[in-house]
Protein backbone atom coordinates (compact mmCIF):
# COMPACT_ATOMS: atom_id res chain seq x y z
CA UNK A 1 0.00 0.00 0.00
CA UNK A 2 0.80 3.27 -1.15
CA UNK A 3 1.85 5.47 2.13
CA UNK A 4 -0.47 8.50 2.75
CA UNK A 5 1.80 10.91 5.33
CA UNK A 6 -0.53 13.93 4.80
CA UNK A 7 -3.58 11.76 5.81
CA UNK A 8 -2.20 9.95 8.13
CA UNK A 9 -1.46 13.19 9.83
CA UNK A 10 -4.64 14.80 9.91
CA UNK A 11 -5.78 11.27 11.04
CA UNK A 12 -3.55 11.51 14.05
CA UNK A 13 -4.90 15.02 15.02
CA UNK A 14 -8.44 13.58 14.48
CA UNK A 15 -6.91 10.76 17.46
CA UNK A 16 -5.67 13.63 20.18
CA UNK A 17 -8.84 15.59 19.43
CA UNK A 18 -10.81 12.87 19.95
CA UNK A 19 -9.36 11.99 23.47
CA UNK A 20 -10.71 15.52 24.37
CA UNK A 21 -13.98 14.72 22.90
CA UNK A 22 -14.65 11.77 24.44
CA UNK A 23 -13.80 13.26 28.15
CA UNK A 24 -15.56 16.50 27.49
CA UNK A 25 -18.94 14.17 26.58
CA UNK A 26 -18.48 11.90 29.55
CA UNK A 27 -18.10 15.05 31.84
CA UNK A 28 -21.66 16.56 29.52
CA UNK A 29 -23.44 13.05 30.17
CA UNK A 30 -22.67 13.52 34.06
CA UNK A 31 -22.76 17.47 34.48
CA UNK A 32 -22.85 19.07 37.91
CA UNK A 33 -21.81 22.54 39.40
CA UNK A 34 -18.30 21.61 39.74
CA UNK A 35 -17.36 20.10 36.59
CA UNK A 36 -17.90 23.09 35.01
CA UNK A 37 -14.00 23.44 35.17
CA UNK A 38 -13.49 20.33 33.48
CA UNK A 39 -15.88 21.37 30.37
CA UNK A 40 -13.72 24.39 30.24
CA UNK A 41 -10.31 22.49 29.93
CA UNK A 42 -11.71 20.03 27.25
CA UNK A 43 -13.60 22.62 25.38
CA UNK A 44 -10.10 24.73 25.60
CA UNK A 45 -7.69 21.67 24.55
CA UNK A 46 -9.94 20.60 21.74
CA UNK A 47 -9.98 24.24 20.17
CA UNK A 48 -6.32 24.46 20.82
CA UNK A 49 -5.69 21.63 18.63
CA UNK A 50 -8.16 22.03 16.45
CA UNK A 51 -7.05 25.81 15.28
CA UNK A 52 -4.22 24.72 13.45
CA UNK A 53 -5.70 21.44 12.15
CA UNK A 54 -7.94 23.48 9.81
CA UNK A 55 -5.64 25.77 9.34
CA UNK A 56 -3.70 22.82 7.24
CA UNK A 57 -6.74 21.60 5.74
CA UNK A 58 -8.12 24.92 4.47
CA UNK A 59 -5.12 26.16 3.28
CA UNK A 60 -3.43 22.84 1.97
CA UNK A 61 -4.92 19.45 2.09
CA UNK A 62 -8.69 20.91 0.90
CA UNK A 63 -7.86 23.21 -1.91
CA UNK A 64 -5.62 20.74 -3.54
CA UNK A 65 -8.56 18.24 -3.94
CA UNK A 66 -11.35 21.00 -4.30
CA UNK A 67 -11.69 21.15 -8.01
CA UNK A 68 -11.60 16.87 -8.23
CA UNK A 69 -14.20 16.17 -5.62
CA UNK A 70 -16.19 19.29 -5.28
CA UNK A 71 -18.83 17.70 -3.71
CA UNK A 72 -17.20 16.23 -0.47
CA UNK A 73 -15.40 19.49 0.05
CA UNK A 74 -18.34 21.37 -0.02
CA UNK A 75 -19.57 18.86 2.42
CA UNK A 76 -16.07 19.47 4.50
CA UNK A 77 -16.76 23.58 4.46
CA UNK A 78 -20.46 23.43 5.86
CA UNK A 79 -19.02 21.10 8.64
CA UNK A 80 -16.35 23.07 9.69
CA UNK A 81 -18.30 26.20 9.46
CA UNK A 82 -21.22 24.49 11.65
CA UNK A 83 -18.12 23.46 13.86
CA UNK A 84 -17.53 27.16 13.97
CA UNK A 85 -20.31 28.19 14.58
CA UNK A 86 -21.53 25.68 17.76
CA UNK A 87 -17.93 26.31 19.15
CA UNK A 88 -18.40 30.12 18.98
CA UNK A 89 -21.59 29.56 20.72
CA UNK A 90 -20.20 27.64 23.75
CA UNK A 91 -17.58 29.65 24.27
CA UNK A 92 -20.15 32.82 24.50
CA UNK A 93 -21.98 30.70 27.37
CA UNK A 94 -18.90 29.77 29.16
CA UNK A 95 -17.51 33.11 29.06
CA UNK A 96 -19.62 34.73 30.84
CA UNK A 97 -21.19 31.59 32.54
CA UNK A 98 -22.54 32.65 36.44
CA UNK A 99 -21.03 30.82 39.64
CA UNK A 100 -23.13 29.84 40.95
CA UNK A 101 -25.23 28.94 37.96
CA UNK A 102 -28.98 28.31 37.90
CA UNK A 103 -30.44 25.37 36.64
CA UNK A 104 -30.78 26.58 33.20
CA UNK A 105 -27.11 27.70 32.99
CA UNK A 106 -26.54 23.78 32.99
CA UNK A 107 -29.14 22.78 30.74
CA UNK A 108 -27.84 25.27 28.24
CA UNK A 109 -24.06 23.97 28.88
CA UNK A 110 -25.26 20.43 28.36
CA UNK A 111 -27.41 21.54 25.11
CA UNK A 112 -23.90 23.52 23.66
CA UNK A 113 -21.49 21.23 24.72
CA UNK A 114 -23.22 18.25 23.31
CA UNK A 115 -23.97 20.09 19.74
CA UNK A 116 -19.92 21.43 19.64
CA UNK A 117 -19.09 17.55 20.67
CA UNK A 118 -21.50 15.95 17.60
CA UNK A 119 -20.18 18.21 15.13
CA UNK A 120 -16.50 17.96 15.86
CA UNK A 121 -17.18 14.36 15.98
CA UNK A 122 -19.27 13.87 13.33
CA UNK A 123 -16.63 15.87 11.04
CA UNK A 124 -14.16 13.95 12.22
CA UNK A 125 -16.16 10.61 10.92
CA UNK A 126 -17.33 11.95 7.75
CA UNK A 127 -13.57 13.35 7.04
CA UNK A 128 -11.74 10.17 6.99
CA UNK A 129 -14.62 8.17 5.44
CA UNK A 130 -15.00 10.31 2.80
CA UNK A 131 -12.46 12.80 2.25
CA UNK A 132 -9.49 11.27 3.69
CA UNK A 133 -10.04 7.30 2.19
CA UNK A 134 -10.44 9.23 -1.28
CA UNK A 135 -7.35 11.02 -1.18
CA UNK A 136 -5.44 7.91 -0.03
CA UNK A 137 -6.46 6.15 -3.62
CA UNK A 138 -6.20 9.00 -5.79
CA UNK A 139 -2.98 11.01 -4.50
CA UNK A 140 1.00 9.45 -4.60
CA UNK A 141 3.34 9.25 -2.15
CA UNK A 142 5.37 12.43 -3.38
CA UNK A 143 2.14 14.29 -3.77
CA UNK A 144 1.11 13.27 0.06
CA UNK A 145 4.95 14.18 1.15
CA UNK A 146 4.41 17.78 -0.53
CA UNK A 147 1.03 18.02 0.97
CA UNK A 148 2.85 16.90 4.46
CA UNK A 149 5.58 19.58 4.07
CA UNK A 150 3.33 22.44 2.88
CA UNK A 151 0.97 21.63 6.05
CA UNK A 152 3.71 21.73 8.34
CA UNK A 153 4.58 25.50 7.06
CA UNK A 154 0.86 26.55 7.69
CA UNK A 155 1.66 25.87 11.19
CA UNK A 156 5.18 27.08 11.58
CA UNK A 157 3.80 30.25 9.66
CA UNK A 158 0.69 30.67 11.94
CA UNK A 159 2.28 29.67 15.50
CA UNK A 160 2.64 32.67 17.64
CA UNK A 161 6.63 33.39 18.67
CA UNK A 162 7.34 32.63 22.26
CA UNK A 163 6.40 35.40 24.57
CA UNK A 164 9.58 37.46 25.66
FE1 LIG B 1 -9.68 16.95 10.03
FE1 LIG C 1 -11.81 19.05 8.56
Amino acid sequence: MTPTPASDSLRADHRRIETHLDRLLEVLLNLSHGCVGEVRQHFEEIRRLSAPHFAQEEGVFYPRLRSLEPGILAHMDQQHEHTRLTERYLDELLSSFPDPPAERDMIELHRLGIEFHDAVQTHIVDEEDQLLQWADRELSNEEQEQLLQRMRDVVAATSSPAPR
